[in-house]
């Protein structure tokens, strides 16, 4: 199987689709690799989905890290992308700069950091030290705060330009691909035929070069799903089940076996 990075991403552009999801540990990191996944992102997105939380933005640096290593100790083809999380590089361009080369060090082949034009200046530097960024423009969670809900970016004429403009910037500051969510379809199309980088869409259309899904999402193991998420399978029901036959077995006595 075809081993992932940069150039392997980039040279996919027009050629082939890829299918990218989160995961966040050892085992389903493993599988998603082993099912021949390009791109697995340890997104911030595990505080919602292993954290328990309303958001991603109580997710902290050390959960990140440890994520991170032990979905880089299990991949043997898929590149791995680390999701920078909120107020790791809010704070400064040095501790930024401190906390992108810990997610690498953890193993991450690249960081990911939300935001357009107003972080092209973090993008530059960390292209320059050699740490790819795969930027995010569109809906951007870590600023649900500001929109007061998950809310679909770029409706209207001028806020479409603004997504566009913040897509072309990461482009320009160095980003290798650029993750789109929760635009329209033809806005996402619009910016995949202007940009040179892979386009990475969630909730954004079919046009885009690349999409993601997360990984509990996809498996059915969140029974509540955005509306644009297609479950590949429903899991939720079944690891139920096989709890709840265990409790019963062991209640009944008949597990263990003698
Ligand atoms: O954290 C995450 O899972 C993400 C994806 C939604 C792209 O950022």
């Amino acid at each position: 199987m075809k081993k992932w990075n940069v150039s392997a991403v980039r040279a996919a552009k027009g050629k082939q689709k890829l299918g990218c999801c989160t995961a966040y540990d050892a085992c389903f990191a493993r599988l998603a690799d082993e099912a021949g996944v390009p791109i697995v992102l340890v997104g911030d997105s595990m505080g919602m989905t292993m954290l328990g939380y309303e958001t991603t933005l109580p997710v902290k640096m050390s959960e990140t890290l440890s994520s991170v290593a032990a979905v880089a100790r299990s991949v043997k083809n898929a590149m791995v992308v680390g999701d920078m999380p909120f107020g790791s590089y809010q704070c400064g361009d040095d501790e930024a700069m401190r906390n992108a080369v810990a997610i690498i060090q953890a193993g991450a082949d690249a960081v990911k950091l939300e935001g357009g034009a107003r972080v092209c200046g973090l993008i530059r530097r960390m292209t320059e030290a050699g740490i790819p960024v795969l930027a995010h423009v569109g809906m951007t969670p870590q600023s649900v705060n500001e929109y007061g809900g998950f809310k679909k970016q770029g409706k209207t004429a001028d806020a479409a330009a603004q997504v566009l403009a913040d897509a072309k910037a990461v482009e320009e500051a160095g980003a290798f691909a650029v993750t789109l969510e929760c635009i329209p379809s033809e806005l996402a199309a619009r910016i995949t035929e202007e940009l040179s980088i892979v386009t990475v869409g969630i909730g954004a259309g079919p046009a885009c070069d690349a999409q993601w899904l997360v990984m509990h999402d996809l498996l059915g193991l969140n029974e509540k799903a955005p509306s644009f998420v297609k479950q590949y399978a429903h899991l939720a029901g079944e690891v139920r089940d096989a709890f709840a036959a265990y409790v019963a077995e062991v209640a009944t006595g008949a597990f263990p076996a003698k």
